[in-house]
């Protein structure tokens, strides 16, 4: 089994003009993720599935942190707010979780902590933060370019990265 954490926009790419649907298919993918991590006692899947799940909330916190959030600050700053104080705590938690064996108690354990922190996250931003940015009136579309950039960016860096590994 092998989880690109890429492969909920293989299909059809960022969806350029709708930014906000993208982040809600980063969330229902990592949901997805969780779900194949906390469900198996197979040590291979975990293995697969963990690393898979901090490397793609990295991602996804990386282009709402420097895309999404600074364009939403420019209209209310104190949209996100929330959002960005649930981001240091999910942070603290990724950090941690690199540094453990995948698979060990405590390392089940703390991922079912970030999946409670992430779920809550994800609610609070589908419910209340996506709702209000597409009232503001702000330029989604311009928004979409942006954030479609940022994101291949990192795509191209991490395969870059991943090239440096594998020579
Ligand atoms: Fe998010």
């Amino acid at each position: 089994m092998d989880i690109d954490p890429n492969e909920h926009r293989s299909q059809s790419g960022f969806p350029v003009d709708q930014p906000l649907e993208a982040l809600k298919a980063d969330h229902a993918f990592v949901k997805q993720l969780f779900e194949r991590y906390t469900t198996t006692q197979d040590m291979k899947v975990k293995q697969e599935a963990g690393p898979r799940i901090l490397e793609l909330l990295e991602m996804h916190t990386s282009l709402e942190e420097t895309v999404f959030y600074p364009a939403v600050h420019q209209i209310d700053a104190s949209l996100i707010d929330h959002s960005e104080q649930e981001h240091q705590e999910a942070k603290q938690l990724i950090d941690q979780l690199k540094s453990m064996q995948v698979g060990s108690a405590q390392y089940d354990q703390m991922m079912v902590q970030l999946r409670d922190a992430i779920m809550q996250h994800v609610q609070s931003e589908e419910q209340k933060l996506f709702p209000e940015v597409q009232q503001s009136g702000m330029d989604l579309a311009q928004l979409g370019i942006q954030m479609q950039a940022y994101e291949a960016s990192m795509v191209s860096d991490q395969a870059r990265a991943s090239d440096k590994r594998a020579h």
